[in-house]
């Protein structure tokens, strides 16, 4: 039996994970912070960890085949000051508890796959990110804490010395589909409502992955042991937002979609407790160390992407 630990896997990706490895041969371990009190899906075991202390839950990880950790709070939310703690707080000190308990394990998983983010690259309208083009943040593009959260949660990855482990940083792109806490709901409704026009700009990229090519990419890397380090999640093609709008008022036959300017997002933003950077920054993120390892993704084209999740929700 291969057992997989999910730390934070009670979200939307861990969800997608669990029904992606429910099969013959596969366990799941979820640790959480609220366990339900019983197994959501078959093959899925829930166990408490606070997400700060080394606890019973470190023995699952002895001869585990994956550790994947989700951990995070959302980013979806103003940036004041406690906001960007607890969201700098989630991410790194349960990055850095995983290590130490792997220090602990007698046999300790060949594999860590610790959740990052594409935003960690720099604001591009010029040209397509890799895994070897530069991080950092734009100050027009208001990055800079998005960014520096990147960077410390992908340092605490890679801090502890984990000889037997291999560590990898999923740069995960905006991940299509339908669940709680998932981006592409919100965005069909507003082009319902009319109000999917261009956002800015325009010009801004959208890097994007279908949910299932997650689940694909992350058994790939698992069982892939050259892929070692940090791995972009996205999708081949990214897109303006511009075309990302007009593909989402066709999905949903919306005749209209009105646009908003730069000042009208900070307005909705500030009311509906977001950030702009989330909409404005150009994330055009490419999957160089997947494609180069010969992944084929299913879904390659937003409009593809989209008209699959919409028939899997319809049918
Ligand atoms: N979804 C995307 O498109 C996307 C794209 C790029 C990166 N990511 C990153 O991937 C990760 C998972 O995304 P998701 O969409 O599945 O997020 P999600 O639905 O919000 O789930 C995140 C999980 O993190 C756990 N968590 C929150 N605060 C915590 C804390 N202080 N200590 C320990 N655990 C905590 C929660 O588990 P419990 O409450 O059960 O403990 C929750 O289930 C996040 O870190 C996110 O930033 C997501």
């Amino acid at each position: 039996m291969k057992r997989v630990i999910l730390a934070g896997g009670s979200g939307f990706l861990g969800q997608a994970l669990a029904r992606h490895f429910r099969r013959p041969g596969w366990e799941l371990v979820c640790l959480t912070r609220q366990p339900a009190g019983g197994a959501s899906l078959p093959g899925f075991r829930e166990l408490f960890w606070d997400g700060l202390t080394l606890g019973g839950w470190v023995s699952e990880l002895n001869g585990a085949t994956a550790l994947i950790n989700l951990a995070g709070r959302s980013v979806d939310c103003r940036y004041h000051a406690r906001n960007r703690r607890e969201i700098v707080d989630s991410r790194v000190n349960p990055t850095r508890l995983l290590g130490q308990a792997i220090r602990h394990c007698s046999a300790p998983p060949p594999v860590w796959l610790n959740a990052s983010t594409g935003t960690i690259y720099r604001h591009s309208l010029d040209r397509p990110m890799d895994e070897s083009s530069e991080i950092g943040a734009t100050p027009a593009a208001r990055d800079k804490f998005s960014v520096s959260v990147a960077q410390a949660w992908e340092q605490a990855l890679f801090e502890v010395s984990t000889p037997s482990t291999r560590r990898v940083a999923l740069r995960t792109a905006m991940v299509l589909g339908f669940a709680r806490n998932s981006v592409l709901p919100v965005l069909l409704r507003l082009a319902r409502w009319g109000l999917g026009g261009t956002m800015g700009s325009g010009k801004q990229y959208v890097s994007w992955i279908h949910e299932r090519d997650f689940c694909r990419a992350i058994e790939r890397i698992i069982s892939h042991e050259k892929l070692v380090g940090p791995v972009n999640l996205a999708a081949p093609q990214p897109l303006p937002n511009r075309e990302m709008m007009r593909e989402l008022r066709a999905a949903v036959r919306a005749p209209f979609g009105l646009a908003a300017t730069d000042w009208m997002l900070e307005i909705g933003a500030f009311f509906l407790r977001t950030e702009t950077e989330l909409i404005l920054k150009s994330r055009r993120v490419v999957p160089g160390r997947l494609l180069a390892d010969g992944f084929a993704f299913d879904f390659s084209t937003f409009a593809e992407a989209v008209a699959d999740l919409n028939r899997g929700r319809i049918s």
